[in-house]
């Protein structure tokens, strides 16, 4: 393992040891909010505003964890394609990305929330789009972009942000909750896929030196050139 290798483990390291965890926490008092106010069983009045709490930190590590997948393969995967004036404007989209969040996460008013949620949104969807970011595919049409850990990722984020900004409404709003609940059982079958996909795409990528000889493989007839002979 290179210093570059042990970059791209970063993000499936964190999504294990952080993002999971904490989807389990999240998804336990999500049970326990709609026990407590629908079935009317005896359990602890914060388990909601609990919830809420932990869902906030969850849609943060999410949107942590694709910046640093992002920004681990632009900066690794072609450097020479790195012109300053490039990676100047780069930077200043994940600097305006992270500015985003933390501006939602402390914002009040509702058109506040939202403006900030779809920035944030938009700069994650922005510096995925840039070509050194491998996607399956783009076509909705196509089986593939089902597939695709990408858009997973993409899909999730916008979801969890959406229940960042609309948390007073989830809180106040019985259509609201419904909608809440509805956005989020789709978006925990995300977590699963992406649970899937993402394991996948680690067991595809090689390490960095064994590249150029995994690389040089026909990947549609799954073929490889016959290894070099053995030096005499
Ligand atoms: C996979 C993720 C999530 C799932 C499956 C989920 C599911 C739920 C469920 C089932 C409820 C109870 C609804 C009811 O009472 O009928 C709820 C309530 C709520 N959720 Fe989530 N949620 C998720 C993430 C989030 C996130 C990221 C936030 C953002 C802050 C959030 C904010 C809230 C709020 C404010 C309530 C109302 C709490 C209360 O009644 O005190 N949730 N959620
Ligand atoms: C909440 C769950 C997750 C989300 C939202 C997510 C999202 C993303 C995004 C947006 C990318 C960048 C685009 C790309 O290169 O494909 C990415 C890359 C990647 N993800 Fe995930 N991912 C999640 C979980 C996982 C898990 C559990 C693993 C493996 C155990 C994983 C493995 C990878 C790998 C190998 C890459 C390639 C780039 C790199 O490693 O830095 N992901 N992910």
């Amino acid at each position: 393992m290179t210093p570059t290798d042990w970059l791209w483990v970063l993000h499936p390291a964190l999504a294990v040891l952080l993002v999971y965890p904490l989807l389990g926490m999240v998804l336990r008092l999500a049970s326990q909010t709609r026990q407590r106010r629908v079935e009317k069983v005896k359990l602890p009045p914060t388990v909601g505003a609990e919830h809420a709490d932990l869902g906030r930190w969850l849609a943060a590590a999410v949107v942590a964890i694709e910046l640093i997948a992002i920004a681990v393969v632009i900066a690794t995967k072609t450097p020479s394609e790195l012109t300053p004036g490039r990676s100047g404007l780069l930077l200043l989209v994940l600097a305006g990305t992270v500015a985003a969040l933390v501006a939602l996460w402390r914002s009040r008013e509702a058109i506040y929330r939202a403006s900030f949620a779809l920035l944030c949104w938009a700069g994650v969807i922005g510096l995925g789009m840039q070509p050194e970011v491998w996607r399956l595919s783009d076509n909705p049409l196509d089986p593939a972009f089902w597939q695709s850990h990408f858009w997973g990722g993409i899909g999730l984020t916008g979801l969890m942000l959406f229940s960042v900004a609309a948390r007073p409404e989830i809180l106040r709003h019985l259509r609201w909750r419904r909608l809440h609940i509805s956005a989020n059982a789709l978006a925990a079958l995300i977590f699963l896929a992406q649970g899937i996909s993402g394991p996948r795409d680690l067991l595809e990528i090689p390490l960095s030196w064994q590249k150029p000889a995994v690389y040089a493989c026909d990947f549609a007839n799954k073929v490889c050139p016959p290894p070099a002979p053995a030096q005499p």
